[in-house]
């Protein structure tokens, strides 16, 4: 005796599947077994042969149950940030199945590869209700990049936070929607250990508090082997990539790699970590040089070409990771707590925090680059945590900003095997002054003033000197005596 039940709409919570079951009898610890395993399992059909025609009876009964649970969330919108890959074209079948969900996928272009068309097409098919491509490219340039670039933001010093800041502008693109399509909740495909559901999660927050947020990739538990299985068995048109041993993220600001023989920190990553670059020694044996202007802290032109941000973003990338520039291995921090090794590719933003550093360098005052450099740290950190809709996070903007108001001008940056090196700079707010900085002829300083100026810039410590005398005693000379000290004859 034997019977196939299709889990089509089932709708079991994972982590307590006996609740929505309640039936007694025979062999029901079987069956309830049974059905935990299948919830845990992703499983969407299962075929029992029993012995009994009363434990097939039972069976039926538990599935009829399963399949007539109401869900609070049945029939609402739900908001999909879809990606067009494996997990995000799963998700929008398994909203669908789990929570009875209409899905809205909204692809966001940040400057990632890949055909939006294409995409939108293929949430079509796997069966969402409507599905949206936005390029956010210019917004992601004019107001997120550049803001970091003219915040020089390099977390822990050496990742200039490509895949953090196009976070916070991922979700208002889906807020947007969700509001446009009344949608209550909105799910991305953010798994449990990494900062990128924070960045949504809090970001969703901020801009849409009533919103509630699925992730269903902390929610179930596939492997990618049986995401596409669940794909196959469903018929999910999904595009399997050609297998990528990492988990990769990319925008205009750069690339991300993870996973695989990358999480061995001891080793060098292998050579196909690497999509965006050239191999540094592989790169053109005769170095080149590009001119960068910048107007108010951000770029406006190469080599003399007034150029839109998207566009001079993309051409940098271009150039520079043909010089093998930008390649960066870093052992990060993640907000949640684990240390992780990270491959980033991000040629234009090496070449462009180098190049803006150098020309604040110019222009800025002492006093000014110490202090910004502390609102770069709290700025670069808020950023990476997910706090990019702060009040601080945008008040440091705002000084950051003020900062900008001199930062024009050029720098002359050379590329050649793997690095970018600012060699020339100028600009009509330079506080650097030939005449005062030259030991040659033309020099406009006034040398006597140095004597009084030490004088009282020392006075402090030759007071200090003076009045702790007696606690402070000189003690014998250290070091080693070389040679003999001859006594000096007359
Ligand atoms: N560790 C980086 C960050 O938190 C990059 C994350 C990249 N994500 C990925 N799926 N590879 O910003």
């Amino acid at each position: 005796m034997s019977w196939v039940g299709s889990l089509k709409k089932m709708s079991i919570k994972r982590d307590d599947p006996y609740q929505t079951i309640g039936v007694s009898g025979v062999a029901v610890g079987t069956q309830l077994t049974v059905l935990a395993r299948m919830s845990e399992r992703r499983l969407r059909q299962v075929s029992i042969v029993a012995g009994k025609s009363s434990t097939l009876y039972n069976f039926r009964r538990v599935f009829r149950k399963i399949e007539m649970q109401p869900s609070k969330s049945q029939g609402k919108k739900v908001v999909l940030a879809y990606s067009g890959g494996l997990d995000t074209s799963v998700a929008i079948r398994w909203l669908q199945e789990r929570y009875g969900l209409e899905v809205i996928a909204v692809s966001v272009d940040v400057g990632q590869p890949g055909n939006m068309d294409e995409e939108v097409k293929r949430a079509k098919d796997i069966g969402a209700a409507n599905a949206y491509a936005i390029d956010a490219k210019e917004e992601f340039a004019e107001s997120y990049i550049f803001p970091s670039l003219k915040a020089n933001a390099m977390y822990e010093g050496a990742y200039p936070l490509s895949t953090a800041i196009a976070r916070p502008l991922i979700v208002k693109k889906l807020v947007e929607v969700a509001e446009k399509e009344g949608a209550s909740y909105i799910a991305h495909g953010c798994t449990a250990k990494g900062n990128d559901q924070v960045r949504f999660d809090v970001s969703i927050g901020a801009l849409a508090p009533s919103i509630e947020i699925i992730a269903p990739m902390r929610e179930w538990v596939m492997t990618r082997e049986e995401e596409i299985e669940y794909a196959r068995v469903g018929k999910i048109p999904i595009k399997v990539k050609k297998e990528t041993p990492y988990s990769t993220d990319e925008n205009l600001w750069g690339r991300s790699a993870e996973c695989g023989v990358l999480e061995d920190a001891a080793q060098e990553p292998p050579e196909d970590a690497y999509e965006w670059t050239t191999a540094p020694a592989k790169g053109p044996d005769k170095p080149e040089y590009l001119e960068i202007g910048f107007e108010s802290g951000v770029p406006v032109s190469l080599n003399g070409t007034k150029m839109k941000p998207v566009a001079l973003v993309q051409k940098l990338n271009e150039v520079a990771a043909k010089h093998g520039v930008g390649r960066i291995d870093h052992i990060e921090n993640r907000l949640v707590g684990i240390k992780s090794r990270e491959i980033y590719e991000c040629p234009a933003a090496t070449v462009l925090i180098g190049a803006h550093i150098d020309l604040e360098k110019l222009v800025l005052p002492r006093d000014l680059l110490s202090f910004k450099s502390i609102v770069e740290q709290k700025f670069t950190e808020l950023a990476y945590d997910g706090l990019w809709f702060s009040p601080l996070r945008e008040s440091l903007s705002a000084f950051v900003d003020k900062t900008q108001d001199v930062v024009s001008g050029t720098v002359r940056v050379r590329l050649y095997k793997g690095s970018s090196v600012p060699v020339g700079r100028s600009s009509p707010y330079a506080l650097y002054t030939t005449s005062l900085a030259t030991y040659d002829k033309g020099d406009k300083f006034d040398h006597t003033a140095a004597k009084g100026f030490i004088y009282v810039w020392g006075l402090p410590l030759r007071t200090i000197a003076t009045a702790h005398r007696s606690k402070v005693k000189m003690g014998e000379p250290s070091g080693t005596v070389v040679g003999k000290v001859r006594k000096r004859t007359k």
